[in-house]
């Protein structure tokens, strides 16, 4: 439709009818409806009549149901305005690739994109409209369990993985029924809510949030993503859904947004229990204000919006505004002519797990996995007789992680599977040992783990938290091994110093004791479908691990927060962390450091870093700085590494990071290669927000290095005139 169509057909619309097209309601309202909400239920809805006018559903099973949720609305609205059919297509929908977090540590674009063309396939062909994708929240605190939703705690990270996806799932033209509108979340800093614990209130300075919270977003925003969430938190007093600065001045002012604004699920109908709305009226009244499009979920537009209107309390101008957003969303998506954009049945058989799909995702979960540790047993021998799997991932198939669709773990390979495919000749024994669950104190089982793990050449000790212990609401505080997970750890380590330990997990985990104990200790996070046989070819060298830490692990919750790029102090403490000095900033009773920095991860190889190299002292603002770092693979394997670029500003008119990572690239060298990776840096690298909350660069000099946080191996300086 042209734009003239879109209006002449919001002209002819009633007040109902424009109202309705803000309103989302659960699929499960008018169809049977097995897929998890993660919300209260809407009210019992009119559903036929609200049918009649509604703008949007969200969450179904499939094609067939997209199509006749479809069917069914445009009997019944006389206006044939079809709807939108949104969904969270997270990290994949029948083939799932690992968490977000673990894409992060892949430090790959390409291969974030990679994984999320194959969920734009199977998504589209399932008959979604929307998805509400990519979250790019900046979490560093391991207790708030959506931290496995996000890519990292640095947000450049998150801005370039979040831009990948956009640009890839809504491809160049809406209207190609492959392709599918992405709605970025949760804006705005849901990532740091006090105290660690979901859903609560952020407390942040204008310029912490401009420098370490909005950029993710806005890059996602200048990808072109078509929607966006307000988050559920508070924001310095004001829920983001009425956060009029946030929203009007920030989002569409400033950064130009013309897209769809969509609340998080009940988010309107909680600002009356957050306080700031008197009743559900108003808090209508507020979300219109501060310019949120569509209510998801609990109807407090359609039961209040249209009377606000006619009060004069909500502008009929505001509202068509809204309305002519939504339309032109769904013009974009050719929902116009054809309403059921790629659902299809046929198209469903033929990518949901396809070959090429599987193998982009056990290659995602390969690239993702970090070797935190490897005292000369990995990878394993393949002539191996006798291998035990113990620990209660290991035969599980409970490794995919929260955002996964129901049903989807059926399809999961486990670990036995995994190993089976690999080494069909080895014996195999499999113990559980314990439970992962918190609060699962039961030890029965261990004396049967340590039997098997002498009896055996290699041991595999798969642990961590269970699946949903991560995700949306999913907060703890405590992040350690849940269970007696660890008492069997000691048990079985001391058994068979042959032992590999894997861990799966969606937060950061304080695992101090395990890692000093642990022979060879590989972070998974959860890999997804191709689980088993990713952690195959990684224990046996099939694939050899090339993930990096993006986020720091602790020692301890106590340390939160605990940023990789933080600030000195005035009393920075000296010499190696661990030991207290008296009156410095630090512990009595442990490091400052993480247990393991951002950036860092092991290889079965060993690259040296032996030159890095800036073509000049000083540069001007106009100019651009050539920085090459030249490495080498010394040791025996083919093999992938992450060069990090870091910054650190000398001395400005606030106190600036020690190590600021602004830029990286992943290279594969072949054993005795040598490489030079190149980057450009310029003054728009060199920026940050001053006092005044004006972002600047201000002339002096920087230092610039790589290798990764707190072990910066080489360093240049150079100086902005
Ligand atoms: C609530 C979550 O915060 C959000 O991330 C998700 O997209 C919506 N529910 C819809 O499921």
């Amino acid at each position: 439709m042209t734009d003239h169509e879109l209006k002449s057909l919001l002209e002819g619309m009633t007040l109902e009818e424009k109202v309705g097209q803000l309103v989302q309601c659960n699929a499960g309202n008018f169809i049977s409806n097995s897929m998890g909400i993660t919300g209260p239920d809407g009210e019992a809805l009119p559903a036929e009549e609200m049918n009649r006018v509604l703008g949007s559903v969200l969450t179904f099973e499939n094609a067939e149901q997209a199509k006749a949720l479809q069917e069914k609305h445009l009997a019944a609205d006389r206006n044939r305005i079809p709807l939108l059919l949104m969904m969270d297509v997270i990290h994949g929908l029948r083939t799932t690739y690992p968490i977000p977090l673990a894409m992060g540590c892949g430090f790959d674009d390409a291969l974030t994109a990679e994984c999320a063309d194959m969920a734009r396939r199977e998504a589209s062909a399932c008959g979604v409209h929307v998805t509400f994708n990519p979250m790019v929240d900046t979490a560093r605190d391991a207790r708030w369990g959506r931290i496995m939703e996000t890519y990292s705690e640095e947000p450049m990270i998150n801005g370039r993985m979040g831009a990948a996806i956009v640009k890839i799932t809504q491809g160049k033209n809406l209207a190609d029924p492959e392709n599918i509108a992405c709605c970025v979340k949760h804006y705005a800093a849901y990532g740091a809510p006090e105290a660690g614990r979901d859903y609560n209130a952020v407390e942040m300075s204008e310029r912490q949030l401009r420098e370490s919270y909005l950029p993710a977003y806005k890059a996602c925003v200048d990808a072109g993503a078509r929607l966006i969430m307000p988050s559920f938190n508070a924001l310095n007093g004001i829920p983001s859904v009425a956060n009029q600065w946030l929203m009007n001045q920030v989002l569409r002012k400033e950064w130009g947004f013309d897209g769809v604004v969509i609340s998080d699920y009940d988010a309107v109908g909680e600002l009356v229990t957050q306080g700031v709305a008197a009743d559900a009226k108003d808090a209508a009244r507020l979300a219109m204000e501060a310019g949120c499009d569509i209510d998801m979920v609990k109807n407090i537009y359609y039961e209040h919006l249209a009377e606000l209107v006619r009060e004069g309390i909500v502008t009929e101008e505001a509202l068509n505004a809204a309305v002519m957003r939504v339309l032109r969303l769904k013009n974009e998506l050719g929902l116009f002519e054809n309403p059921y954009h790629g659902a299809s049945e046929e198209k469903e058989k033929a990518v949901y797990l396809c070959p090429a799909h599987r193998e982009t995702a056990r290659r995602a979960a390969e690239e993702t996995a970090v070797l935190l540790k490897n005292e000369g047993v990995l990878p394993f021998r393949k002539d191996v007789k006798r291998i035990a799997l113990i620990g209660p991932f290991a035969e599980s198939r409970q490794l995919n992680g929260f955002w996964s669709r129901p049903g989807a773990e059926q399809y999961t390979v486990t670990l036995p599977e995994g190993i089976r495919n690999l080494l069909p000749e080895a014996e195999l024994v499999t113990e559980k040992g314990c439970g992962a669950d918190l609060g699962d104190m039961d030890r029965g089982g261990i004396e049967a783990a340590v039997r098997a793990a002498k009896e055996a050449d290699a041991v595999i000790l798969a642990i961590g938290e269970p699946e949903y212990d991560s995700g949306e609401g999913r907060s703890r505080s405590d992040v350690t091994l849940p269970g007696v997970q660890m008492e069997l750890a000691e048990r079985v380590i001391a058994a068979n110093p042959n032992t590999a330990v894997l861990l799966f997990n969606g937060r950061p985990l304080a695992v101090p004791e395990l890692s000093r104990i642990a022979p060879a200790l590989l972070e998974m996070w959860y890999p997804g479908t191709e689980a088993g046989n990713a952690c195959a070819r990684l224990l046996w060298g099939d694939a050899n691990p090339c993930g990096k830490l993006s986020v720091g692990l602790p020692y301890s919750v106590g340390q939160y927060p605990m940023p990789y790029n933080r600030t000195n102090t005035g009393r920075p403490k000296p010499g190696p962390d661990g030991q207290p000095v008296p009156f410095t900033s630090c512990y009595l009773d442990g490091p400052n450091l993480p247990l393991y920095s951002f950036g860092y991860g092991l290889s079965y190889t060993r690259f040296e870093y032996e030159k890095l190299e800036t073509d000049r002292d000083s540069i001007g603002r106009e100019d651009c700085l050539q920085v090459s770092v030249t490495l080498r693979n010394a040791g025996e394997r083919r093999g992938k590494e992450t060069v990090q670029l870091y910054l650190r500003d000398r001395v400005a008119s606030v106190v600036r990071p020690i190590q600021q990572l602004i830029d990286y690239q992943k290279v594969e060298l072949a054993p005795g290669e040598r490489t030079t990776v190149r980057f450009r840096v310029t003054e728009k690298q060199l920026r940050f927000w001053n006092f005044a909350c004006r972002e600047v660069s201000e002339p002096g000099e920087f230092e610039i290095s790589c290798g990764w946080a707190d072990h910066l191996l080489l360093t240049r300086r150079f100086e902005l005139k």
